[in-house]
């Protein structure tokens, strides 16, 4: 069986879901009971252009300071992450490994946004290659993605040490790159993962729990926000409202097409 159908079989097995969504299938997912939860703003959407998901080039970046491994980007994309790799804009940079810039596809439509890089992403310099990152690989086969089709990065671009949640100064003087990425990437929709993530870019104190089940703004572009994988790892039982978020933003997806 592909890698993706057995990830894709394990998380639905784990969430209690039979029915798996595609974003590619023909058939909307509004159709399904729990995407009825949220509709985008129409005027958000329907005037979007058809979405596309076009082959990535590849590319590693070797800079004096660091190796970034970095799939998926090309030209601004690789030039912004070459000068992120030696930011010193922080005191994260005299505790990191490495800069974790981003990783997938540079022309995707549907970006993920995260809090910021952990241990097993400071060592190898991509975000969400650890547990969290094995959730939300079997997250994305739940909706038939991959993250070679999605772009995946974080709001701030070191590891904090002992993963306490990034400082006020730290995620200002990151927002540097992050405004300039999410410029170049121009997603057609963002999906952010977790409270950290979600009240960093809506720059807003509001619970997670209030800001899901609805469409938020972030330049013009539609955002939705739901649980970090993390969090759905210590705690399972939220599982099945990550998966009707996930089906939401699969409908909002297929109305930009
Ligand atoms: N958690 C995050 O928010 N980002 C990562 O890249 C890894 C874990």
């Amino acid at each position: 069986m592909p890698e993706n159908e057995q990830f894709l079989e394990v998380y639905l097995r784990e969430i209690g879901v039979q029915t798996p969504v595609s974003l590619f299938a023909s058939t909307h997912a509004a159709d399904q009971p729990v995407a009825a939860l949220a509709q985008p703003p129409a005027a958000v959407v329907e005037d979007a252009p058809a979405v596309s998901v076009s082959d990535a080039d590849q590319a590693s970046v070797i800079t004096s300071e660091v190796s970034v491994a970095l799939a998926d980007i090309s030209g601004g994309l690789a030039e912004l992450a070459i000068k992120a790799s030696t930011c010193r804009l922080c005191g994260l940079s005299d505790t990191r490994t490495q800069v974790v810039f981003g990783v997938g596809n540079p022309n995707a439509d549907l970006v993920f946004i995260g809090e910021a890089p952990g241990r097993e992403e400071d060592a190898r310099g991509e975000p969400f290659v650890g547990p969290a990152g094995q959730l939300l690989d079997r997250m994305l086969a739940a909706i038939g993605m991959d993250r070679n089709q999605v772009y995946i990065m974080n709001t701030i671009k070191c590891r904090p040490p002992n993963n306490r949640d990034p400082k006020a100064d730290e995620v200002q003087a990151c927002n540097l790159w992050f405004e300039q990425q999410l410029d170049l990437l121009q997603p057609k929709m963002i999906c952010l993962l977790g409270r950290v993530a979600a009240q960093t870019v809506l720059g807003t104190d509001a619970p997670l729990g209030s800001l899901r089940e609805r469409w938020h703004d972030y330049h013009g572009i539609p955002v939705w926000v739901t649980y970090h994988p993390a969090y759905l790892l210590r705690s399972p039982s939220q599982k099945q409202k990550s998966w009707q978020d996930l089906q939401a933003v699969v409908a909002g997806f297929q109305k930009l097409n």
